[in-house]
């Protein structure tokens, strides 16, 4: 018992230092001027998990266990409005000399150099895209394989965040596999519904991801096109509502943009992706506006106990 308030404590403690979150690079947690890569001390598992998150660093994470627009959220009818991608500005700059990849430890992230995003008259500037595996918003119900984040900051300080669900891509065009040469027939399946190709851009961002496997790491990609994402984003809708930063300190606000496009990852990429991100999705929170869960969660436990201890008193009683 003692070890384990010790334990929590250190682990409080210990997380006072920085933060590498979905808000790196923007006014909430700037980038080391060094050029040092700093490491999230927060976790997806755990005591240092998204149940614990508001305990890590209190009270600067309350709104992770209060907040009542907090992200991410199931996608269902009724939770956003759509926004169609040919109604925003969206640019973002080609990296022709590649660009820095870091390992936060909680993410794998590409500082972009130069982009924007306008909505109406608000203007967003592009800080970063990191990643999330598996997806931290679920399409209706459905998880996806990766999700992209791309953080954009205004001048006064809001933030705006692209999300784009990144599927496992239909690699059976492009090179048929062992089984299919074995099995001629599945060859002239169509391929099936929702499936997506690879995303030319993913492949060459985590090429290199092997080699930032260690926290605290970074390296260079090769060059980046961005324009391929850019198109998509632009050609199809985005699910928009205004909630929160998924990882510490859970800050509302948040502008979110999630995209109806798919990007695509061959699985072997994707392999390759997860053997260096693990695990990093908060898990669905609940909609915007009703209670945070975690409030619901501990009502419900004290009720529980209450209702314990009356079962014990006539339990004596009798
Ligand atoms: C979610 O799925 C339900 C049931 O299939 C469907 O009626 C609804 O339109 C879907 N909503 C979205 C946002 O895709
Ligand atoms: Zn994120």
């Amino acid at each position: 018992m003692g070890l384990t308030l010790g334990a929590l404590l250190l682990a409080a403690w210990a997380t006072r230092t920085a933060y590498a979150s979905c808000a790196h690079g923007t006014f909430l947690s700037p980038r080391a001027e060094d050029g040092t890569v700093e490491v999230g001390k927060f976790g997806y598992t755990g005591t240092i998990g998204p149940l614990n998150w508001a305990a890590l660093d209190s009270p600067a994470n309350g709104a992770c266990a209060t907040g009542t627009r907090q992200s991410p959220i199931d996608m269902v009818d009724g939770v956003f409005e759509l926004l169609q991608g040919s109604d925003v500005e969206l640019t973002v700059n080609d990296m022709p000399e590649g660009a820095e990849f870091e390992n936060l430890g909680t993410t794998v992230e590409v500082i972009t150099q130069g982009g924007s995003l306008k909505v109406g008259d608000k203007q967003f500037e592009l800080q970063q895209f990191h990643f999330h595996l598996p997806s931290e918003h679920l399409d209706n119900g459905t998880s996806q394989a990766m999700e992209m984040h791309m953080v954009f900051q205004s001048e006064a300080q809001e933030i705006a965040v692209i999300g784009t669900y990144i599927n496992i891509a239909d690699t059976s065009a492009a090179a048929p596999s062992k089984r299919s040469r074995v099995f001629g027939r599945q060859e002239a399946k169509p391929p099936a519904t929702g499936a997506v190709a690879a995303t030319t851009l993913l492949e060459t961002i985590f090429s290199v991801v092997d080699k930032i496997a260690v926290p605290g790491t970074k390296t260079t990609t090769p060059p980046l096109v961005m324009s391929e994402v850019v198109d998509v984003l632009k050609a199809n809708a985005f699910q928009i509502y205004s909630g929160s930063l998924t990882t510490p300190p859970c800050s509302e606000g948040v502008s979110w943009h999630v995209s109806t496009a798919r990007l695509g990852i061959t699985p072997a990429t994707f392999v390759k992706a997860r053997d260096v991100i693990g695990f990093n999705a908060r898990f669905p929170q609940n909609k915007p506006g009703e209670p945070n869960l975690l409030m619901v969660s501990a009502l419900g436990s004290a009720a529980a106990a209450v209702a314990a201890i009356a079962g014990a008193g006539a339990g004596a009683a009798a």
